[in-house]
């Protein structure tokens, strides 16, 4: 069985000087694909899901999310975890616990610092007695439509890093350190000195998000001063609806429309084997 605890592939990834990747999945097609490129790769892997892509978008029930990915990852043999990304709702983390998750993101990181501190740390508090690892975030990874990435002053700082973790007790830190959800405008320069100085202060994990369109070079540098998570959802969410779109105009008037998920499924996974080539354990 290798469905595991999200901390125990960080653990790996640190020991490895590595990270593991987390994909933003919203259906079936998606956690498949993910389970079956950790099958061919053998390299351990993250499925996410965003809160409101459930109670917004209506992808799926939370509750059965959980379902659909136990049923799909314990077939697998290389460590797999689920992951609850972003969430500001304490009441639906609460559930998500509940209902199985074994890792969440609880996201204060738009509001002050204090209230960000006292949030996370009474979601860990709770998370702890279910045995669940908890992801907080400290300063603010903006979306990149809004060039947010560039504004330094949401920009982790070391010291507050330390303070931030000392005082929560989580498990892993999102740091803001030039990334941004979403399509950039121009490559993102991350700033790895910072990151350098964040990893020196601190003894947590630490994750980047916005994974998509940051050049190899640079992660692989982030890698190795200190990130063993990473976030990837828009280009994989693109490349899906891109499959959907080429498959329907191709095929859709000639009833073979039932083929879609087995061609979805080869394409992502094509893509995953290749992304999670990033992962050096
Ligand atoms: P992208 O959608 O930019 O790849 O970011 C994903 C992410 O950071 C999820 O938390």
């Amino acid at each position: 069985m290798a469905i595991v605890k999200v901390s125990e592939i960080l653990k790996m990834a640190d020991e490895a000087n590595t990270s593991v990747i987390g994909f933003n999945c919203t259906d079936y097609n998606m956690v498949a694909s993910v389970c079956q490129a950790a099958e061919i790769t053998k390299i351990p892997v993250l499925v996410m899901l965003y809160p409101e892509h459930c109670f917004k978008n209506k992808t799926f029930e939370l509750e059965s999310f959980v379902g659909m990915f136990n049923g799909l990852a314990e077939k697998c043999s290389t460590p797999i975890a689920l992951h609850l990304d972003h969430c500001s709702d304490i009441r639906y983390l609460l559930r998500a616990i509940k209902a199985g998750f074994t890792s969440v993101m609880y996201d204060g990181s738009n509001l002050p610092l204090e209230q960000n501190i006292e949030n996370t740390k009474y979601v860990v508090s709770v998370a702890k007695e279910f045995g669940v690892d908890v992801e907080a975030e400290l300063g603010h990874v903006g979306f990149a439509a809004n060039s947010e990435q560039e504004k330094l002053d949401l920009y982790t700082r070391p010291e507050t890093a330390k303070e931030f973790c000392e005082k929560t007790g989580i498990t892993s830190l999102a740091v803001a350190i030039g990334s941004a959800h979403g399509v950039y405008k121009q490559t993102p320069k991350l700033d790895l000195e910072r990151l350098e100085q964040i990893n020196n202060a601190t003894d947590t994990f630490l994750v980047l998000h916005g994974g998509s369109g940051i050049p190899a070079d640079q992660l692989n540098i982030a890698f190795r001063k200190g990130i063993n998570k990473f976030n990837v959802g828009t280009e994989f969410f693109q490349l899906y609806y891109d499959t959907v779109r080429e498959f329907c105009q191709t095929n859709g008037d000639k009833g073979s429309i039932i083929d879609l998920p087995i061609v979805v499924q080869e394409k992502l996974t094509d893509y995953l084997i290749e992304k999670m080539q990033l992962s050096k354990f």
